[in-house]
């Protein structure tokens, strides 16, 4: 089988800077405060957090391990691993999942930029919450722009992945995530510190929605939400982390490098949190608007800063390149397997990738205008009806489905097939570091990761088992 495994990404640093790009982006700032102001707020946050913990570290150090060890994409790392078992459906699940995910995620990635526009335009100026609900509302349903911005998006992620993923990624991550970070540190103080707008509307109410969990909230729907957007945030349950693992050297420390990426990831995604928040309280906005809450809000943000105009075009230039060096990342579990699996070089692998992820990306883009009657209406797990337009069926698809099946397989596979010993042996990099939490981890992967996704999973889906 041709492995086309070049050298590894550079230094220790530039693993985790790759892997951090990929898991951090648009799941931690756009998704994260929108799925959690539909979820109740605080309940959300730690059911989230034991997610992280229990079920996604596990599984994300499983990619790393699987990764590094065969040096194969998702689909030829199951075969070798596995030869003559159907494991290697997680591998065709996950390059499936990664298309879907890409065409949707590069709609929001041109949001992004589309926002950077009007950053730069000086547009949020003098405008207040309303007129910003009405400037999402009017942009989204417009056909044009969506569409163009998309095809922008998918462009220059296909431009990243065609020159090969050493060089594109690793500079990008290691600038921007920190500046990212220290942006939305300001962000947060300014909306923490915003005068209210009504008697009534006090920013430290958003602190309260966000970290006081009130257990009333809590069922399975918010548990399935919260399970499977841990698994999209931490970029696991398709591969990705499985194919980034190809990168990495043999004496790094996979144990602490799926910690600091899982750490960094739930930093950030808990930092945009105190950024959107206490501003929604502030000006006695709704923490429910839906996938365009954050285009929403932040802008407001922005708008009653000093020196707004300038941290409002670094913050989308931000954004944009953490979807980039997310969006880079699906694309590569596509191309890495093509190159691998068919022999088609990067270039052929990078073009039929973007043709196909921007072409249904087209439809995602069109959903709240030309193609906005096209609807699919099915029951939640708490029994109401919920309408789905092509770009939430999509989500829905991806995020709620391949991807909690995707980590199920994956830590079955590890605790039942691949096993303790193998998993030590590559931890400890050939016997030479100390794995002290093997143990822990091994209950982790065998019983609670794969008995936790699939209860939720069944439950979250309306099947009861308990
Ligand atoms: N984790 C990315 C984000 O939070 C999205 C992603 C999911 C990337 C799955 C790769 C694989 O934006």
């Amino acid at each position: 089988m041709a492995n086309n495994i070049k050298d590894g990404f550079t230094s220790k640093f530039g693993i985790i800077a790759a892997a951090a790009g990929s898991a951090i982006g648009l799941g931690n700032i756009w998704r994260f405060p929108y799925i959690l102001g539909e979820n109740g707020g605080g309940a959300f946050l730690l059911i989230y957090l034991l997610c992280i913990i229990l079920v996604g570290f596990p599984v994300m150090l499983s990619e790393f391990v699987i990764g590094r060890d065969t040096r194969l994409n998702p689909y030829g790392a199951f075969k070798e691993l596995s030869p003559g078992k159907p494991w290697f459906i997680i591998g065709i699940l996950g390059v499936f999942a990664a298309i879907v995910i890409l065409s949707f995620y590069s709609v929001v990635g041109g949001w992004t930029l589309e926002y950077l526009y009007q950053a730069v335009l000086n547009n949020f100026e003098n405008k207040n919450i309303n007129d910003f609900d009405k400037m999402f509302n009017n942009f989204i349903s417009s056909p044009f722009r969506p569409l163009l911005w998309h095809i922008i998006f998918m462009l220059i992620n296909f431009f990243i992945v065609i020159r090969g993923i050493e060089e594109g990624i690793e500079k990008f991550a290691k600038i921007m995530m920190p500046v990212l970070a220290i942006i939305l540190i300001i962000m947060a103080i300014r909306s923490l510190t915003l005068p209210p707008m009504t008697e009534n509307s006090k920013a430290v109410d958003g602190l309260i929605f966000l970290f006081k969990p009130d257990f009333s909230k809590i069922n399975i729907g918010v548990i399935f939400n919260a399970l499977s957007q841990a698994f999209f945030s931490l970029s696991i349950g398709m591969g990705a982390l499985i194919t980034y693992g190809c990168y990495i050297k043999k004496d790094d420390n996979l144990g602490s490098s799926a910690f600091i990426v899982s750490m960094s990831d739930t930093f950030i995604a808990i930092l945009a949190g105190l950024a959107i928040f206490p501003a929604v309280f502030a000006f006695g906005f709704t923490p429910q608007a839906g996938e365009g809450l954050v285009f929403k809000v932040l802008p407001v943000i922005f708008q009653s800063m000093k020196g707004g105009y300038i941290i409002s075009i670094l913050f989308f230039i931000c954004l944009f390149i953490a979807a980039i060096t997310s969006s880079i990342s699906l694309l590569e579990v596509f191309v890495l397997t093509l190159m691998q699996q068919r022999n088609y070089s990067r270039k052929k692998a990078s073009i039929i990738g973007f043709l196909i992820a921007s072409i249904v990306g087209i439809a995602c883009a069109l959903s709240w205008s030309v193609l906005s009657e096209v609807k699919i209406t099915l029951p939640t797990s708490s029994g109401e009806m919920y309408e789905y337009n092509i770009f939430s069926m999509l989500e829905f698809i991806s995020v709620k489905f391949l991807l909690p099946i995707g980590g199920l397989l994956i830590s079955l596979f590890m605790g039942w097939v691949y096993g303790k010993e193998r998993i030590e042996y590559e931890l400890s990099n050939e016997n030479t570091l100390k794995v002290w939490y093997i143990h822990f981890l091994m209950i982790l992967i065998k019983y609670v990761a794969p008995i936790a996704i699939l209860m939720v999973f069944l439950n979250g889906l309306g099947i009861s088992i308990f």
